[in-house]
Order: C-alpha cells, then sequence, then structure tokens
C-alpha cells in the first residue's frame, strides 16, 4: 500500500525549511546504513541532532501531527525523529535496499519501522532522475512528486532512489512504528475511515455511519497496540 499525502508541508513550512537547508552542511550518508545498505547507499545527509536538522524536525513533525491524512494512514505510535538526505553530483543515488527494521532513538528507545516515509522538498522540475522505486506486488512504482508531498510505503519493501543526473533531490525520511503493525489491517482502517468521512460529506449523520463509525473504532480496539 503506498499513500500519497499531498501539501504535507504547505508553502509557508517548505520555506521554512528550504531557509534552513539553505545553510546547512551535509555528510556522507553511508553512517546510518545496516552493512547490506551500505555497499549500495551515495547519498549525503545532515548530521541526525545537528541544529539544522532539529530545526527541520520540528517542521515536519508539526506538520505530521496537524495532518488527519497522515493520522489516518499511519495511526502512529512513535515516530522516528525524520532525518535529511541529498541526491546530486558523485553522491547521487541508494541503489535495492530493505530499511532496517528496528531504530533507536534519541534517547535509546527502539522504534519498529512499520511504515517508511519520504518527504519531497526539492521542485520535481530542479533535478532529472532521483525517483523512489517501490517494489510492489503490482510491479515497481516509481515516485516522483511535488515538493511538500509525501509517501508513505510500507517497511518491508525493496525500494531504491535512482541516480540524479541532473540538479539536486532532497527529502525527509524517517519510519512510524504504528499501533497497527499489519499492512492489511491498517489498510481495511484506513479505506473505512476514508470512506465514512466522504458517506457523511455526503449525506450527513446517519444510523448508518453511527454503526460504521462504531465498527472502525471496534476493530482499532481489537488491532490497535498502545
Ligand atoms: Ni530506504
Amino acid at each position: 500500500m503506498l499513500i500519497r499525502i499531498p501539501a504535507l508541508l504547505d508553502a509557508e513550512r517548505l520555506a521554512q525549511a528550504r531557509a534552513v537547508l539553505a545553510t546547512a552542511t551535509w555528510e556522507d550518508g553511508s553512517g546510518s546504513a545496516g552493512p547490506q545498505a551500505r555497499t549500495v547507499k551515495n547519498n549525503q545527509q545532515l548530521a541526525p541532532r545537528g541544529p539544522a536538522a532539529r530545526e527541520l524536525q520540528a517542521i515536519v513533525l508539526d506538520a505530521l501531527q496537524r495532518n488527519p491524512l497522515f493520522f489516518s494512514a499511519a495511526l502512529p505510535k512513535k515516530i522516528f525523529p525524520p532525518m535529511f538526505n541529498r541526491y546530486g553530483g558523485d553522491a547521487n543515488h541508494y541503489g535495492d535496499h530493505v530499511d532496517g527494521a528496528v531504530r533507536y532513538g534519541d534517547h535509546g528507545e527502539r522504534i519498529r519501522g512499520d511504515i517508511s516515509c519520504t518527504v519531497f522538498l526539492a521542485d520535481p522540475a530542479g533535478y532529472d532522475g532521483g525517483e523512489l522505486v517501490i517494489a510492489d506486488t503490482l510491479g515497481d512504482r516509481r515516485v516522483k512528486w511535488p515538493a511538500g508531498d509525501a509517501v508513505l510505503y510500507p517497511a518491508t519493501t525493496v525500494h531504491r532512489v535512482e541516480p540524479v543526473t541532473r540538479g539536486v533531490r532532497v527529502a525527509s525520511f524517517f519510519w512510524i512504528e504504528s499501533m497497527v503493525r499489519s499492512t492489511e489491517q491498517r489498510r481495511l482502517l484506513f479505506d473505512t475511515d476514508l470512506a465514512l468521512m466522504r458517506l457523511r460529506e455526503r449525506h450527513g449523520e446517519s444510523d448508518e455511519t453511527v454503526t460504521l463509525t462504531g465498527t472502525y473504532h471496534n476493530l482499532l480496539r481489537l488491532w490497535a497496540d498502545t
């Protein structure tokens, strides 16, 4: 399941993020990769605990917390502090890999990566290549979306970032431990939630929407691990 969150970062937040990125110092990105991923990873990242990353993390986390589509799709329990990467020049790609299952937060707490998220920060017209390619049972999905958009995809998938052959691709990436570990269960809840919202928009509240809302919450009660 691949979910698009359009304009997760609005124009104002995007401008704030770009102002921070303009003066940020990038370092080699291989430090945060496991042994397999390190052999195919060739990009740059911000030092995760540096001042630029801290400022940018606050912008992204604030946007996530205000976004009902993100909440419905991810049902987040823990969010790994967002990281930031840059593809361009000689450091321009990240080959096929699967993200590590367990990450360690700032205070050593474990965060299981159920969902991977990328937030695009560069205008797609400003670079060639750089597609995020996610292996799906229906074939590869190629993702290159406007700045501010986010993509959520199961952390279990093999994925890569194609070489950037012109310009620079900057993005935020991070992982989410969901209250609902199973992708299939999350999908059922998300579809139900979206359908309920549309039903309400079209017909207002009814006995049926009350019943279905109850079913949604009772499924979440069965499946959620808080
Ligand atoms: Ni990855």
